[in-house]
């Protein structure tokens, strides 16, 4: 076995991230390719919903980007081949859900089962689906956080990769606890992206 380095790198890792607002967790992932320790580049950022602020902060940053909206197409398959078609014509690898809102359907997990991952703002398996921060809240729980799992075709339900806990404090708001576990979040899906696109240290020698 001998190092892999220099010119026997191999190339990096091509993300496709699909964002549906705001965009900070795709921030979080572009700053931590900036900063060089994550082997990785981002091949094209998709939204589902045209007016997101992530989209336009992207396409500023000199990306990829495509508005697909689910209004523009009457079954839910031929809005999911859309998307899929971009991925594929940018050779994405992995695709990540990055406060992407919708359920993910067959069409667009089929080609990346096991290549596709989302964060969640709570400890999966509790409070999946929209407002987990607040369920987190109304349930009165003591302790709740981020999970970043791989993609299946239920809610919030795959396999789990990493989690982080977060105290929630007597006086929480859904936007003070929101607030806190999101500083988590950007910090929690760079680090399982730096290790899912770390090149192998040892390559078989020839
Ligand atoms: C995050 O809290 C993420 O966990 C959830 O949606 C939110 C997206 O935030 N899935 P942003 O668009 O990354 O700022």
């Amino acid at each position: 076995m001998t190092p892999t380095h220099g010119a026997d790198m191999p190339p990096k890792t091509k993300l496709g991230i699909l964002i549906s607002g705001r965009g900070s967790n795709m921030k979080a992932i572009y700053h931590a390719i900036q900063e060089g320790d994550m082997h990785a580049s981002i091949a094209v950022v998709i939204s589902d919903n045209p007016q997101s602020e992530g989209l336009d902060w992207a396409k500023n940053e000199g990306l990829q980007t495509y508005a697909i909206g689910r209004e523009s197409y009457a079954k839910k398959s031929a809005f999911e081949t859309a998307i899929c078609e971009k991925l594929q014509s940018h050779q994405v690898q992995w695709v990540v859900l990055a406060g992407y809102m919708r359920l993910v359907g067959k069409t667009l997990l089929s080609p990346y089962h096991n290549r596709m991952v989302n964060i969640h703002p709570s400890l999966l398996p509790a409070f999946p689906g929209l407002h987990a921060q607040a369920q987190a809240l109304r349930y009165g729980v003591k302790v709740s956080g981020c999970s970043v799992h791989f993609v299946d075709a239920s809610m919030d339900g795959g396999p789990i990769i990493a989690q982080e806990a977060v105290h929630v404090l007597p006086d929480d708001t859904e936007e003070s606890l929101s607030h806190r576990i999101l500083a988590v979040e950007h910090r929690l899906l760079p680090t399982v992206l730096k290790v899912i696109c770390s090149p192998p240290v040892f390559s078989p020698s020839s």
